[in-house]
């Protein structure tokens, strides 16, 4: 046997429960068992399940009786996410959305009410990413603050609610939505105590707060600060079901009782009352449990190969100092694209570096888990020029 099949031999022996969730392994055909749920993909926030990966689980999990189907989105599987949700994040209702973009539109829409302006980061995806859609269908006014940065500051929020308030025309600022990891930022972190600046100085001046929490799950392992602290100085949260926990869209609004009270004809008047939701958030119940766990654990395959790779020290490893589940590293090859496909040759998917950059953005998420530390170094430093 060569090195290389050693090596894909070694990867494959090496993997972990993760790989094969909940069983499925005993009931799927040989062919399935031997090509789903394998390798590490470092360009996914979950496990970046193929189309046969997200049937098996479907599969499973009606099997297991696990899902009871939802009526126009209401009911059924969405009302036990919806509760489950909510319970972790210590709100006390939740709504599900069908996407991320939808939830933080409506949240911010209704938090705004007649105080029609908005302090949203300038890298956050609310700002960039849907379209001015709070601007063009909800007569928002989103002042976007501390462009090129992770986030604003509290002087800087100051400054604007002063401005807003000295005007001719009245315009308050209603609403301070905060993004948390910066997808833009490479995931870099808010600072919890800058969060907890914010969210006083905005209580005391009655001004709202809406939390894209998207990625939130990744925050306590790297802050210290749990889910129910983070969702505690918001009044709104949203939670992505297709990052972390494999749905095939999806998000989680949560806040007060009276807040999520009838919000349902909001989403339905965007359109978006999914007849049928369930399909999309079978996988979720299966993930969320142990997310936090998993993601811990990811974290330890990492640093063990990061310290592999020091070891050896042709890889260079990046972190970013408020960073969450992206690193960088540096590979010494003249062709990285040429890399990745020696690379992928053994199970492991990287990204693309980006143009006029050298360094390899990847993220640590649970498909780490599929192999061991050393497995996974041996195929990075094996397939180096
Ligand atoms: C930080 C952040 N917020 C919101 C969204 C929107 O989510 P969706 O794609 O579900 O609309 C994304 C999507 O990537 C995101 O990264």
């Amino acid at each position: 046997m060569d090195r290389r099949n050693f090596l894909a031999v070694g990867s494959l022996a090496s993997v972990s429960s993760l790989v094969v969730p909940f069983g499925i392994a005993q009931g799927a055909s040989r062919a399935s068992h031997e090509t789903l749920f394998r390798g590490v993909d470092f360009t996914t926030d979950g496990l970046g399940l193929k189309p046969a990966e997200y049937v098996e689980l479907l599969t499973k999990a009606v099997d297991a009786g696990a899902i009871t189907a939802d009526n126009y989105s209401r009911g059924g599987l969405v009302e036990q996410l919806e509760q489950e949700f909510s319970r972790r994040l210590g709100k006390p209702a939740a709504m599900f959305v069908p996407t991320g973009t939808l939830a933080n539109h409506l949240a911010v829409r209704k938090l705004a009410g007649t105080d029609p302006r908005v302090i949203v980061q300038a890298e956050s995806h609310l700002y960039n990413d849907s379209g001015d859609a709070a601007q063009v269908l909800s007569g928002l006014n989103l002042i976007p603050l501390a462009v090129g940065e992770t986030s604003f500051i509290l002087e800087q929020v100051e400054e604007w609610v002063a401005r807003s308030k000295s005007g001719r025309v009245e315009a308050k600022v209603g609403v301070i939505s905060i993004e948390s990891p910066v997808r833009r930022r490479d995931h870099a972190m808010v600072p919890f105590e800058e969060m907890q600046r914010i969210s006083s100085y905005a209580r005391e001046q009655g001004i709202r707060l809406h939390l894209d929490g998207s990625r939130m799950f990744n925050l306590p392992f790297h802050s210290g600060k749990s889910l129910k602290e983070y969702s505690a100085l918001f009044d709104t949260v949203y939670v992505s079901l297709w990052k972390h926990f494999n749905g095939a869209s999806g998000a989680i609004l949560a806040g007060e009782g009276d807040f999520i009270e009838g919000l349902y004809h909001a989403r339905r008047m965007f359109g978006s009352a999914l007849p049928t939701a369930w399909p999309l958030l079978a996988p979720v119940m299966q993930f969320l449990p142990t997310y936090e766990a998993d993601y811990a654990r990811a974290w330890a395959t990492a640093e063990q190969v990061f310290a592999l790779l020091q070891t050896d020290g042709r890889i260079r490893v990046r972190k970013l100092p408020d960073g969450t589940c992206r690193v960088f590293l540096t590979v010494p090859s003249r062709d990285l694209n040429a890399y990745a496909s020696r690379v992928s040759a053994h199970g492991v998917t990287l990204p693309h570096a980006r143009e006029g950059s050298t360094e390899i953005p990847i993220q640590v998420n649970p498909t780490l888990l599929r192999m061991t530390p050393g497995a996974l170094a041996r195929v990075l430093l094996e397939a180096l020029d």
